[in-house]
Parts: C-alpha cells; sequence; structure tokens
C-alpha cells in the first residue's frame, strides 16, 4: 500500500471525528439567527489549518460573514493552488423530515448524515486533511492557498471586493474546488462546465385588501390566478422559455460537443425512481443531461398568497408571490437576463394588476479548459486513485466564483468535486459517502503531486 492511503487508513476515525466537529456547526449564511455559528465556523477552520501545518491563517472581516484565507508557501520556484471552498451551509428546513437532526452527525450505511456534510463543508475539510498529509510526507510539492467563504449559499456578494483588494496575495496558477458531483463510485468525473444563475422575486397586486371571494369573486382579477398565467407562459410547449432574447447569446454546442455530453453513461429508469418521478421532461430536442448542462432553463422556487393556513378560508388576496430562477449556460450574462426577465415580465401583465419585480443575487455560467496541465494533473489523479480515466461533465448548479477568479485573477479553475447526486445537497437528510471522502483526500493529494510534477 502507498504512504497516502495508509495514512489515510491508519487515520480514517481521526478524519471522521473532526469532520463530525466541523459539522455541528450550524453555519448557516442566511439567517442572521446563525451568524454567531457562521463565525465558530471560521474559527473551526482557523484551528483546523493551523493544525495541518500552514504558516499563516487569517479570518477576514467583511461586510458580512468572515473570508478564512491562509497560506503554505514553499518556494517561489513551485507552482501555486488557490483552494477555494465554503463552509455556510443551506438552512435545514423542514427539521421534521430529517430522520436524525441536521447539525448532530451521524453515520449510517457508511455515510455521513449532516446539513453541509457534502456542500461543502465535508468536500472543503478533504483539502485541509490533504494538506495534512503532504506536510506529514516531507514538503508539499507545491505552494497552497486557501480561500474560505461563508457565503457562498447567499451569492457570495462579499468576495467581489476582496478579491479584488487581495488580487496580489491571491495570485496563483490554478484554483482548485471540490464542491461538484461525480456521475458515481465506478464512474469518476470532473466538472468542466457549471451554468450560471440569475434570480428574482415577483410580487403580482390586485385589489387594495383582500376581498370576499363571494362578494367579488368572478369580477375582479385574482393575483394568484393572473401570476399563474403570466408564470406558464414563460415556458412554451416546446419547454422553451418564451422572454424575448433570452436565447440570443446562448452558444450552440456542435455535434463534437454533444456526442462528449453523451459518453457520460445516464440510466433514466434509475434518474426517475431515485427522485420518486414517472416521466420526465424539458427542452425538445434535447437529452436529459443535455436540459441540465448545456441548456439555459427556468423554474419557480416557491409560491405564494392568500390563505395557506389550516382549513378554509374565502378570500380573493391582494397580492401574491413567486421566487424564480433562471439558470445560465454559456455566455449568458446573468445581469442582462434578468434586465429582459424584468421587462417581459411586466409587459405581459394584464390592467387589472401591478407587477414589482426585484432582483436577488446572480451569477456567471463557467467552462473550464481541458487541455490544461492542472486538467491533465487532475485526470491522472483521478484514474490513479479510481482506476479509471475520468469522464468530462457540465453540472447543472452554479458556482459564480469560477467566472470571478478567472475575471479578476485572471486564473483558470479545476472542478475536481466527489459528491453524489443522490447525496440530497440543500433537502432534508444530506448525506455524505465515506468512500467518497476519503478517496477524495487522496485523488487530491494526488493532484497536488501531479501538478507540481507537469508543471516542471
Ligand atoms: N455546490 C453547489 C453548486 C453545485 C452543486 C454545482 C452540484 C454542481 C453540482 C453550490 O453550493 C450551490 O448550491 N450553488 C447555488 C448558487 C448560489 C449562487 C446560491 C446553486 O447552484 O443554486
Ligand atoms: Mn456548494
Ligand atoms: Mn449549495
Amino acid at each position: 500500500m502507498n504512504e497516502v492511503k495508509s495514512y489515510i487508513d491508519s487515520n480514517q476515525q481521526k478524519f471522521l471525528d473532526e469532520l463530525m466537529e466541523f459539522l455541528r456547526i450550524p453555519s448557516v449564511s442566511t439567517d442572521s439567527k446563525f451568524k454567531s455559528d457562521v463565525l465558530r465556523g471560521a474559527g473551526f477552520l482557523e484551528g483546523a489549518l493551523k493544525k495541518a501545518g500552514v504558516d499563516l491563517v487569517e479570518i477576514c472581516q467583511t461586510a458580512g460573514h468572515p473570508i478564512v484565507y491562509a497560506e503554505k508557501i514553499i518556494s517561489s520556484d513551485l507552482p501555486t493552488v488557490l483552494v477555494y471552498g465554503h463552509y455556510d451551509v443551506q438552512p435545514a428546513d423542514p427539521y421534521e423530515l430529517w430522520d436524525s437532526p441536521p447539525f448532530e452527525p451521524v453515520i449510517r450505511n457508511e455515510r455521513i448524515y449532516a446539513r453541509g456534510s457534502c456542500d461543502d463543508k465535508g468536500q472543503l475539510y478533504m483539502h485541509i486533511k490533504a494538506l495534512e498529509i503532504l506536510n506529514q510526507q516531507g514538503v508539499p510539492p507545491c505552494n497552497l492557498k486557501f480561500i474560505l467563504e461563508g457565503e457562498e449559499e447567499i451569492g457570495s456578494s462579499n468576495l467581489n471586493l476582496f478579491v479584488n483588494e487581495n488580487a496580489t496575495r491571491l495570485k496563483s496558477d490554478i484554483v482548485l474546488i471540490s464542491d461538484t458531483t461525480i456521475i458515481d463510485n465506478d464512474t469518476p468525473s470532473i466538472t468542466i462546465g457549471l451554468r450560471g444563475l440569475s434570480y428574482v422575486e415577483v410580487e403580482v397586486t390586485g385589489p387594495n385588501r383582500d376581498l370576499h371571494s363571494g362578494v367579488y369573486g368572478g369580477a375582479v382579477a385574482n393575483p394568484i390566478n393572473v401570476l399563474c398565467d403570466m408564470i406558464s407562459s414563460l415556458i412554451d410547449n416546446k419547454g422553451r422559455v418564451t422572454i424575448p432574447g433570452f436565447y440570443h447569446q446562448v452558444k450552440e454546442l456542435s455535434t463534437d460537443e454533444r456526442a462528449k455530453v453523451a459518453e457520460a453513461p445516464f440510466d433514466l429508469g434509475k434518474y426517475q425512481q431515485e427522485i420518486g418521478i414517472t416521466d420526465i421532461q424539458g427542452e425538445e430536442g434535447f437529452t436529459t443531461l443535455e436540459r441540465t448542462g448545456i441548456r439555459p432553463t427556468l423554474d419557480v422556487n416557491g409560491i405564494w398568497g392568500g390563505y395557506t393556513g389550516k382549513g378554509a378560508k374565502t378570500v380573493l388576496p391582494s397580492k401574491a408571490y413567486a421566487k424564480i430562477s433562471m439558470r445560465l449556460v454559456p455566455d449568458q450574462d446573468d445581469e442582462e437576463i434578468t434586465r429582459l426577465f424584468t421587462e417581459h415580465f411586466i409587459s405581459i401583465a394584464p390592467k387589472s394588476v401591478t407587477v414589482n419585480v426585484t432582483t436577488h443575487h446572480g451569477g456567471k455560467p463557467a467552462v473550464t479548459p481541458t487541455d490544461s496541465m492542472a486538467f491533465q494533473a487532475a485526470s491522472n489523479a483521478f484514474e490513479k486513485v479510481w482506476g479509471k480515466a475520468p469522464i468530462a461533465t457540465r453540472d447543472g448548479g452554479s458556482i459564480p466564483v469560477v467566472s470571478l477568479f478567472s475575471e479578476i485573477l485572471g486564473i483558470d479553475t479545476v472542478l475536481m468535486g466527489f459528491g453524489l447526486d443522490s447525496d440530497a445537497i440543500h433537502s432534508p437528510n444530506e448525506s455524505y459517502g465515506i468512500f467518497n471522502y476519503l478517496k477524495g483526500i487522496e485523488t487530491i493529494v494526488l493532484f497536488h503531486q501531479q501538478y507540481a510534477a507537469l508543471s516542471k
């Protein structure tokens, strides 16, 4: 057995215990009730990085939650890898749907169950353990910098300023991120594309107060009915978004590129069964992997208004609301799409209501190069540890910092994630496989070694 593997084997329990301690901190960034817990999350990382052997670690205050910055610099002759991760997590609600409390991690069936176990605390922590191993075994083969943020799940709004102000300090050759998925444990993959995001909230107002639905019903426009009509008009019967200009910037993929997407194995039956659906849907002319990987889309994330309490109340509501997200692909621009949405949504409102659109966070789509040394290093690392060359995939989720690093710092990213779609990130009972956690640590160590060797 090689040294790396045997170190991981003999420290398995310690590695798990440490991650469990990290997962016990409810670092929910969106809810101010957890502000001090997010801060504790940063403090935990500061301690863990010190123990792993960095030369410098700082908790950097921002207008929101802090950013943890650390470095281990060996020599200016060596390449520098900038590791990015996020220690904030999504809210755990609804708590009653969890089989065990979200912030009391437990191991069942070789998996760690807790909010953030996969997204992204478990995946981030693998990088700190990889550094520990590199340090234990001598001198790390490259310089490492860490930028760990506490606001990814709320749009990374303060990261932009931090990266701009610290551009010199963050200077690196490559960004390495583990915050994505592989196809399955027998089919390793490297993510080479992420979708962007435009997220808006709409408010439709009808009468100036809630009305009796018998006295006024039939004669006065019901904002919820109107909102539903408006929303359903946003996608046509071919599954295409109807907002004028929505597809203008979309880069159509070549036949070759589409053939690459199709290389990933996909089992429709398993896909449907895993999420409990009996049929799929989507844009005509595209496969499921294309629909989530290379095509833009629009979804309602939440809709409310009127009476939603117990029992029945007869009311014609004054207002209706919805939260709507659009997932974007190269070269769509989130701000442009938000503008197009807003203009269109206001233009389709009937005279009987008024419409207000507000904007939440967004993010740009990203594609990462596959002809770089860093991609080759990641590919080699996967092949050595997993016994198979990884397939390049396009993921549907968004990590807006990828385009930020490329625009501000001019640095490319390698997305070497180890999660599975079935890890249920953002859902109740999120979990992360111990297999993925330990194999991931090994793969990351190998990445650094491979990258340093190829850079010589
Ligand atoms: N790690 C996810 C993104 C992700 C998940 C990428 C799975 C690829 C595969 C990240 O934490 C996330 O949830 N991002 C948000 C966007 C953000 C701006 C709130 C998302 O995709 O909704
Ligand atoms: Mn994440
Ligand atoms: Mn997330």
